[in-house]
């Protein structure tokens, strides 16, 4: 039966000219059909490289947005439309103009986990793996930055300029799940173990661990990390352990808190996969006016190198 579905998809994948984006928190049978897995940062470049007609995104919506707006042409297709980041909705539009006029001399940084209509508001936008980077690259000395306080504080370890988190307590759930307490025990368990973390995780958190890094960050550390290190505790969405295991295999792998699921995530399966492939929707679409304005904030990050 499984077989059959996933027979189906590749026959409509070729069929269409469509090729499957799949960020690294996805099941792990929703990564073994993608063309490409990858973070934030890669998934949007992935999908302007791509010479396909057609990108079955499976991610959460401001993902999928973000290769809308980069890819007017293409068609973009997420197979579940619940699959919509709770952490992106903390920061309203309304409420980023607001604290705009209120910091007139500041720019806007927004991590790429915010709504279009945000991003239309921002100078430039970041992800996890390029933050520190792109708040450096900023004219201006106060940052305002949006809406993962926990990032805004990653990010504020590697400048001098005043960042301004915005909402003051922006945050991932899933990420808030892994405490210290749940590091303790794990470190207790595997003391030889390399913590590596999310820069989503709380500060104590990412001040206990060996790296702070992106999802794909994490996969790079452990394919090239010598020496004696064969384990390590690993600080995010469990779904990349799918992907660790596979990529760089013969190390052990331990999630610092098993409870660390992003539910929205989750959403996309082989059925709806499959569905989506054959209707061609839902389609994602953001509407031109919002677009224009948010690519241009968009490119200005991808032209950070
Ligand atoms: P990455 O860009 O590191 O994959 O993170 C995206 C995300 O939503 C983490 O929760
Ligand atoms: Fe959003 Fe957190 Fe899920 Fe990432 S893990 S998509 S930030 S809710």
């Amino acid at each position: 039966m499984r077989e059959e579905l996933i027979d189906k998809i590749e026959r409509l994948k070729r069929k269409k000219n469509a090729i499957i984006l799949a960020h690294n928190y996805q099941r792990a049978e929703v990564q073994d059909i993608a063309e490409f897995i990858g973070d934030s940062l890669e998934l949007a470049r992935k999908a302007m490289a791509t010479s396909a007609s057609i990108i079955v995104f499976c991610g959460v919506d401001f993902m999928a947005e973000t290769a809308a707006i980069l890819n007017p042409d293409k068609t973009i297709i997420i197979p579940d439309e619940g699959a919509i980041c709770p952490m992106a909705q903390q920061l309203p539009a309304d409420d980023l103009l607001v604290a705009k006029r209120q910091n007139p001399d500041a720019e806007v940084v927004l991590y790429v986990n915010t709504l279009a209509k945000s991003k239309a508001l921002a100078d430039c936008i970041c992800t996890s793996a390029n933050a520190q980077k792109i708040v450096n690259a900023m004219d201006s000395q106060t940052i305002l930055f949006g809406p993962d306080r926990n990032l805004a504080y990653h990010a504020q370890k590697a400048t001098t300029k005043e960042i301004i988190p915005v909402p003051a307590h922006g945050l991932c759930p899933s990420h808030h799940q892994i405490v210290m307490d749940d590091l303790l025990k794990a470190k207790a368990a595997h003391p030889d173990a390399k913590v590596i973390v999310h820069p989503e995780c709380i500060p104590e958190v990412q001040d206990s661990a060996d790296y702070i890094t992106s999802t794909s960050g994490m996969v790079k550390i452990c394919k090239e990390e010598v020496g004696d290190a064969d384990e390590f505790l690993i600080g995010t969405e469990i779904g990349l352990l799918h992907r660790l295991k596979k990529e760089a295999p013969g190390k052990r792998y331990y999630p610092i808190s098993d409870t660390a699921v992003c539910p929205q995530m989750k959403m996309h399966t082989l059925e709806n996969i499959e569905s989506a492939l054959e209707r061609e929707k839902p389609k994602v679409v953001v509407p031109a006016e919002i677009a224009v304005k948010a690519r241009k904030a968009i490119e200005r990050m991808l032209a950070i190198p």
